[in-house]
C-alpha cells in the first residue's frame, strides 16, 4: 500500500503537485488526469528524481522519501518513461537487465530473472536481438520487461499504451493486469486510453493541477462531474 499526504512540489512558480493526497491499495491503481496534470511529476517523485517541498509517503509501512533515489531501486521502485530511454545497441536482454547493474544478484538466478521478465511479457523475440530491430509495440513491451525485473514492489507505468494500435493495447493491458499476482507488485498506470485503464484497473484516482480531484472505483471516477470538467478545454476525449 502507498500513502500519500499533502505532497508538494515546486518548480520555481510552477507548482506541478499542490498538497496531492492520495492511497493506493493493491493490484493496479490508475491514476488519469489532463497533459499536465502533474503525473509524470508524481512519478518522479516516487523513483527519487524529483525532491518534494513538503508531504509523506509511506509505502508497504516504510517511508519513502527518507530512502535515498539510488536505494529505491533495489528496493523494489520501478517505471517505464514516457519517452522510451533508447539504446538502440543494446540487445533486449541486456537492456531489460540493466537494473541488475547496480543490484548483488549474478549468474545464474540473474539470468532466470531476466528471461523472466522477457518471457512475461510475452515478448516472443530472440532476447539477443537488438533494440534497435524491434517494432514500437516490441519496444513497449521491453519497457514493460525493464519495469517487472528483479522483485518489483510497485510498479510505475507511464502511458505504456501512447501510440499503440487497438490490438497491441489489448495484448499490453493482458501483461499489465498479470504484474500483482505474478510479480507480486502494485501497479500505477497512468495513460489516456481508457478503456485501457477500465480493463487494468478496479480504482482510479484522479489528478487535476496537482490535487486528487477523485477517487473510486474505476467506472464511478470516470462517471463523475468534476472529472469531466477537469477534461473538458482540453484536447482529449472521455471515452
Ligand atoms: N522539470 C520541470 N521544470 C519545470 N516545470 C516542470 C518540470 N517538469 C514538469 N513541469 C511542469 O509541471 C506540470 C506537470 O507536468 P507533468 O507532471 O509532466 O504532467 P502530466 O504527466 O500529468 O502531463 C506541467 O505544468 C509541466 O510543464
Ligand atoms: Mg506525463
Amino acid at each position: 500500500m502507498i500513502e500519500v499526504s499533502d505532497l508538494t512540489v515546486r518548480f520555481g512558480g510552477v507548482i506541478p503537485l499542490d498538497g496531492m493526497s492520495v492511497t493506493f491499495e493493491r493490484g493496479t491503481c490508475g491514476l488519469i488526469g489532463p497533459n499536465g496534470a502533474g503525473k509524470t511529476t508524481f512519478f518522479n517523485v516516487l523513483s527519487g528524481f524529483v525532491k518534494p517541498v513538503s508531504g509523506q509517503i509511506t509505502a508497504f509501512g516504510e517511508d519513502l522519501l527518507k530512502m535515498a533515489h539510488y536505494r529505491r531501486a533495489r528496493w523494489g521502485v520501478r517505471r517505464t518513461f514516457q519517452t522510451e530511454q533508447a539504446i538502440e545497441e543494446l540487445s533486449v536482454y541486456e537492456k531489460v537487465g540493466l537494473i541488475h547493474e547496480q543490484s548483488k544478484v549474478t549468474g545464474s538466478s540473474r539470468r532466470e530473472d531476466v528471461l523472466g521478465a522477457i518471457d512475461f511479457v510475452k515478448l516472443d523475440i530472440d532476447p539477443n536481438a537488438k533494440v534497435r530491430t524491434l517494432g514500437a509495440a516490441q519496444r513497449r513491451l521491453v519497457e514493460v520487461a525493464r519495469a517487472v525485473v528483479g522483485k518489483p514492489r510497485l510498479v510505475l507505468l507511464d502511458e505504456p499504451a501512447a501510440g499503440l494500435p487497438e490490438e497491441e493495447t489489448e495484448l499490453l493491458s493482458e501483461v499489465i493486469r498479470a504484474i500483482p499476482e505474478h510479480m507480486g507488485a502494485l501497479v500505477i498506470l497512468v495513460d489516456h486510453d481508457m478503456s485501457l485503464v477500465s480493463s487494468c484497473c478496479e480504482v482510479t484516482a484522479v489528478l487535476d493541477f496537482g490535487r486528487l480531484i477523485a477517487s473510486g472505483p474505476t467506472d464511478e471516477v470516470l462517471r463523475d462531474e468534476r472529472v469531466m470538467r477537469a477534461y473538458l478545454g482540453t484536447e482529449e476525449v472521455m471515452a
